[in-house]
C-alpha cells in the first residue's frame, strides 16, 4: 500500500460515523407514491471533530440522523459508528441523541426526567443522583427546579433535550437542531456547553440551518439539498469566495479619487452607498487600492474578503457550473452539482 493509501486507510479506521452512500425512500399515501428523503448521502466524521449536517427545511437531515441511530432503517447505504453497528448496544451507549422535537413527560421535573433517562442508559442511582444535579446546574435550568416539564418554555425544553444527551457522559453527540427556539443569551450558552463537550473529547454532530452558529462551532460540514449532498468540507473553505474578490468601503473619497479607482486595473465596480463608496478588486490588488485611497484623502471603513453564504447552497446558486476552474483544493472541500 503507499503512503497515501495508508492514511486514507488509517483515516476511515479512525473515523468515529462513517456513512456510505446511504439512501432513505419514504412511501406515501394510497398509491405508495415514493418520496426520496435521502439520496447517495456519504461522509465522515472524525474523532474530536464538531460536524455539522446542514441544509434548508426538508433536505434530509432529520431522515439521516434517524438512520444513524437505527431510528429508522436505510433503504440502501451503510452507516458504521465507532467501527460497528448503530443497533449494537455497546455502540449505543457511546451515542447521546438529542431529537428535534424531544417527547418528555410534562408532569415530570426536570430531575424527575433525568433520572428517568439515566436508568434507560443503566447508569447506577449513585452516578445518576450525581450526575442529575451537574446536568441541571450545567444546562442553566437551577432556578426552574420545581416546575413541571410541561411548564417549560420551548429554549427551556431545549435545555432538558440537552441535558438528557449529556447524561451518560457520551462520546458522540448528535444533535437535531440544538439550537432551535433559543434567544441570543441562550444560543451563546448552549454554544459555549457545546465547545466544552469538543474541549473534553467529544465529537459531535448537529444540524442546522442557522449561519452565526453553523460558522462559530462546526470544523467541518456536508450541505445537503433535497436529499443531495450539494457541497462539503472544511467551513472556512466553503464559504471562502468563490472568486476571492475583496470589498473596500471608503468614505471621504473625492469625485477625481472615485473616478482613478474605477480605472484601476483589477478593480471590478466601483459603485456607491449612501455615505461610502464600494471598491471591489482582486486580492492581489487590496494593498496598492488601499495605498492609493488613502493617499486621496479617503478614510478606509472596512474591507471585506466576499463570501459564499450558506442560502446560496440551499437556493442552489452554488453549482460547479458558476464556480469556473477554481474548486478548492482536493480534501479542504468539495461543491457538487444537483444530479437530477
Ligand atoms: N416518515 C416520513 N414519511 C414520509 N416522508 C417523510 C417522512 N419523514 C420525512 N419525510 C420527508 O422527507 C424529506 C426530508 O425530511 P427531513 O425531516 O429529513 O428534513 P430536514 O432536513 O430535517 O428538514 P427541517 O429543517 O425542516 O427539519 C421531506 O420531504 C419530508 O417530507
Ligand atoms: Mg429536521
Amino acid at each position: 500500500m503507499t503512503r497515501e493509501g495508508e492514511a486514507a486507510a488509517e483515516t476511515v479506521a479512525d473515523a468515529v460515523l462513517r456513512v456510505e452512500r446511504l439512501v432513505k425512500t419514504y412511501r406515501v399515501g394510497f398509491w405508495r407514491r415514493k418520496v426520496e428523503a435521502v439520496r447517495d448521502v456519504s461522509f465522515t466524521v472524525r474523532p474530536g471533530e464538531i460536524f455539522g449536517l446542514l441544509g434548508p427545511n426538508g433536505a434530509g437531515k432529520t431522515t439521516t440522523i434517524k438512520t444513524l441511530l437505527g431510528l429508522c432503517f436505510p433503504t440502501a447505504g451503510s452507516v458504521r459508528i465507532f467501527g460497528g453497528d448503530p443497533a449494537d448496544p455497546s455502540v449505543r451507549r457511546r451515542l447521546g441523541y438529542m431529537p428535534e422535537n424531544p417527547y418528555v413527560y410534562g408532569y415530570l421535573r426536570a430531575a424527575e426526567f433525568l433520572d428517568l433517562c439515566g436508568r434507560l442508559f443503566g447508569m447506577r442511582a449513585a452516578e445518576r443522583a450525581k450526575a442529575i444535579p451537574e446536568m441541571i446546574e450545567r444546562v442553566g435550568l437551577g432556578h426552574a427546579e420545581d416546575r413541571p416539564i410541561g411548564k417549560f418554555s420551548k429554549g427551556m425544553m431545549q435545555r432538558v433535550g440537552l441535558a438528557q444527551t449529556l447524561m451518560h457522559d457520551p462520546d458522540l453527540l448528535i444533535l437535531d437542531e440544538p439550537m432551535s427556539g433559543l434567544d441570543p443569551v441562550g444560543r451563546k450558552e448552549i454554544r459555549d456547553l457545546l465547545l466544552a463537550q469538543k474541549k473534553a473529547g467529544k465529537t459531535l454532530v448537529f444540524t442546522s440551518h442557522i449561519l452565526s452558529d453553523v460558522e462559530m462551532l462546526c470544523d467541518r460540514a456536508v450541505i445537503l439539498r433535497r436529499g443531495e449532498v450539494v457541497a462539503e468540507g472544511a467551513l472556512s473553505a466553503l464559504l471562502g469566495s468563490a472568486e476571492g474578490r475583496t470589498e473596500i468601503e471608503l468614505a471621504g473619497a473625492s469625485a477625481e479619487l472615485r473616478g482613478r479607482l474605477a480605472e484601476r486595473e483589477g478593480s471590478r465596480a466601483v459603485h456607491e452607498g449612501s455615505a461610502s463608496l464600494f471598491v471591489d478588486v482582486a486580492p492581489e490588488a487590496v494593498d496598492a487600492t488601499l495605498r492609493q485611497a488613502l493617499d486621496g484623502g479617503a478614510r478606509v471603513v472596512a474591507v471585506r474578503p466576499e463570501r459564499r453564504s450558506l442560502e446560496s447552497f440551499f437556493t442552489g446558486e452554488e453549482t460547479p457550473a458558476g464556480r469556473g476552474g477554481d474548486a478548492p483544493k482536493a480534501g479542504a472541500s468539495k461543491v457538487r452539482g444537483a444530479t437530477r
